[in-house]
């Protein structure tokens, strides 16, 4: 099925998808701290205790599980198509929603991609530029949380219904 035809729900991958990222998500922001002391010995040669250790390599892993969880959505979204956002919705609420979708794909793929490069190439920039990202990122899935609460109890539109599992398809 072409991303134009609409179906009346997400896939199950999809759905499945968006709250292991969700997941994922909480995960790195607690190993963030970990990961920023472990980058700075490893540059450093410096060594480091066996919890910081773990959490630093861990955060590459789920990063890159991120990355992988990300791609995988966005070739699910394209061949199963989404389902269509509120026509009676008004323009400017709709248009808020793809910009911030977009914005949550550009910085779910940037930020590993960034992770990734300066980690296999000891670049303290790119790692910067990683770190500086997560600011951003937090910003954008604050405004996400926002808009679905909105969706919800405002708009009173099913798209917070259609992306929780087991009410998915009631709406
Ligand atoms: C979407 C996925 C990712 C998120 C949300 C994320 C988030 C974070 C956060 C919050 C920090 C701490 C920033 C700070 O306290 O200064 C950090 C640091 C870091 N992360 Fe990630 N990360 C992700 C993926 C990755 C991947 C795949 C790698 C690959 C090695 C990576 C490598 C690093 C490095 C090297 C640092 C240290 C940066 C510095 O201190 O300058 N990250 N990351
Ligand atoms: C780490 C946090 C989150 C990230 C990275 C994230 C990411 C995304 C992305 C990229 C989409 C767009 C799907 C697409 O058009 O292909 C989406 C959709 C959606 N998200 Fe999230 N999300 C997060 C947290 C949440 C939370 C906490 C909620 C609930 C309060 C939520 C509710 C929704 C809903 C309802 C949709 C579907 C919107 C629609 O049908 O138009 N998300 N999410």
């Amino acid at each position: 099925m072409s991303a134009s035809a609409r179906p009346a729900a997400w896939s199950r991958l999809n759905v499945f998808l968006h709250w292991s990222i969700v997941v994922l998500i909480v995960c790195q922001w607690i190993q963030g701290e970990f990961m920023a002391e472990f980058w700075d010995a490893t540059l450093e040669g410096e060594a480091v205790n066996q919890t910081t250790t773990v959490l630093g390599y861990s955060h590459i892993v789920i990063g890159t599980l991120i990355l992988v969880a990300a791609a995988m959505r966005l070739i699910d979204r394209f061949t199963h198509g989404r389902p269509p956002l509120d026509a009676d919705e008004a323009q400017w609420a709709v248009m808020l929603a793809k910009v911030t979708h977009f914005l949550l794909y550009a910085l779910l793929f940037l930020m590993p991609v960034l992770g990734l490069v300066a980690w296999f190439t000891g670049n303290d920039d790119i790692a910067g530029y990683h770190a500086f990202l997560w600011n951003p990122l937090l910003a954008v899935i604050g405004l996400h949380v926002v808009g679905a609460l909105a969706q919800h109890f405002w708009f009173r539109s099913p798209a917070l219904k259609r992306m929780i599992p087991g009410i998915r398809h009631s709406t």
